[in-house]
């Protein structure tokens, strides 16, 4: 099958994100099925660009037009990936190249992303790359479908699209006007996209797609509530006959404690006593914390971003670092409020907490592996990656019952048997309190049961195998096999 994969991030390229991470993994493991013809299309930005890494040849360009404006195209194509999968990087300087700052948050984003969705479409005409399907993801590329159905059918007679929510909070808002200043689609498209009175890209393209997923079945569920669904729950309803959730997995490739090269020791769940326990002392060193194997562990590797839960820790962290034996480690940054109070919870309690207000991906990688209990306590979460890679690093899950948490990590009973992690059900700060205090009473009071629990989250199977599976099964199905 010929699979063209859209996005506007992807790792190790470009990443920002949980999506950028799928980026890497969900391509690569499309394209080790036999018969998998794999192409995946992202943005030039100017730090892949700059990077001698990458190495590219140009195969094709073009303009591209845009309302009034015509816009150069250059596809360069990666020339040294290791794998099969081709991937095609958009060359425009004034989209992607003179942006110094991080990848989204400029003030004429959707006129980028909307130059990004076109060029796409035409990128795959001019390479002659003529897809059974197309997957598109969230915002930033959703008005592929929109485009394909009223523009470029002649030149995609076949092709469908899959269009993936990865989280619903961004939806490509612009005033009416965007229509036809940049977009200037047939007039019958108007209300696709519209949305009271403004254009949302991402309406059109649950209305224009043929098959509608997200990263988790149930936050596949959540979308038809209001509470979740940040004004698309009709929408949403309205499509529910095409939604399907599938979970994600995590690369076992990048997130593999036997092989991870930013790791002080290796380990799998048979030499988890010894790895895991260097592991852990060593990350007390490099935080500044008293090395004690004894004392537990808690961390969160996070953006420090509202919707995370951090209120329902700063809640609770007082109360539970004076009557706890415990440490605790925060990596991540974010809004200010968080910053200055996990700063100040540190300088409160210097041998208990350290927060490292950055972004590392090889002390983040150190924490999955060093910890010992992972609190994620997300209002929502499409899917969350992160309680995945702690699991596969033997560090249970403490999350709040939503979304992808949920269908990840199945509670486990009283006795620490026959589930992943903890959880609780509604979104307040005694209930994770709650939920901690269980997890602390396992793994003071059992540390036999607990070992077994790290050990079956270990050994869970988070690859992309399956849910690459189940994005098989949805494009034979879109395609009539
Ligand atoms: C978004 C979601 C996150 C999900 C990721 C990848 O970042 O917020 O829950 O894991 O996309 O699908």
């Amino acid at each position: 099958m010929k699979i063209a994969i859209l996005a506007s991030e992807g790792a190790p390229y470009a990443k920002s994100g949980g999506l950028g991470d799928v980026m890497e993994a969900l391509p690569a493991a499309l394209s080790r099925i036999e018969g998998n013809e794999v192409v995946l299309i992202l943005p030039y930005y100017k730090k892949i660009k700059e990077n001698p890494k990458y190495e590219v040849e140009q195969v094709a360009e073009f303009q591209v037009g845009l309302g009034w404006r015509t816009q150069y195209c250059g596809v360069m194509k990666l020339t040294n990936r290791a794998d099969d999968v081709t991937v095609y990087f958009l060359d425009n300087d004034y989209y992607f190249g003179a942006r110094p700052g991080a990848i989204y948050g400029d003030d004429d984003d959707n006129e980028r992303y909307a130059y990004f969705s076109k060029a796409c479409l035409d990128t795959m005409a001019v390479v002659g790359f003529i897809p059974d399907v197309i997957q598109c993801n969230d915002w930033q590329t959703a008005l592929v479908p929109t485009y394909l159905k009223a523009v470029y059918r002649g030149m995609f007679p076949n092709t469908k699209v899959m269009y993936t929510i990865h989280n619903i909070e961004y939806q490509g808002w612009s005033n009416a006007n965007f229509f036809d200043d940049v977009l200037r689609l047939p007039w019958d498209c108007r209300n696709t996209l519209d949305m009271n009175g403004s254009v949302n890209v991402m309406k059109g393209a649950i209305e224009s797609c043929d098959l509608v997923t997200t990263v988790s079945e149930t936050y596949a569920r959540e979308l038809m509530y209001p509470y979740y669904a940040h004004g698309l729950d009709g929408i949403i309803a309205g499509a529910s006959w095409k939604l399907t959730g599938i979970v994600n997995g995590i690369d076992y490739n990048t997130f593999n404690p036997e092989t991870d090269p930013a790791l002080p020791a290796h380990y799998n769940a048979d030499t988890i006593d010894e790895g895991k326990a260097m592991c852990k002392a060593e990350l007390q060193k490099e935080l500044g914390l008293p090395v004690n194997p004894d004392v537990p562990l808690l961390v969160m590797v996070t953006r420090l971003a509202g919707h995370k839960g951090l209120d329902l820790l700063c809640y609770i962290a007082r109360r539970l670092l004076n009557e706890e034996d415990i440490q605790m480690a925060i990596l991540g940054t974010g809004e200010a409020q968080y910053e200055s109070f996990f700063r100040g919870l540190e300088a409160e309690f210097p041998e208990k907490v350290a927060a490292k207000i950055t972004f590392n991906l090889g002390l983040a990688a150190r924490i999955y592996a060093g910890g010992d209990i992972y609190l994620m306590p997300s209002k929502s979460e499409p899917c969350g990656l992160s309680q995945m890679n702690a699991m596969h690093y033997g560090t249970v899950p403490v999350v709040h019952a939503t979304g992808g948490l949920k269908d990840t990590v199945p509670g486990v009973d009283d006795k620490g048997e026959n589930g992943l992690g903890y959880s609780f059900q509604s979104y307040n700060g005694d209930d994770f309190h709650n939920a901690i205090k269980r997890a602390l009473k396992l793994y003071n009071e059992d540390k036999e049961a607990w070992r077994a629990l790290q050990v079956r989250d270990m050994t869970t199977d988070f690859s992309w195998n399956v849910p690459a599976g189940r994005y098989m099964e949805l494009f034979k199905q879109m395609i009539g096999e």
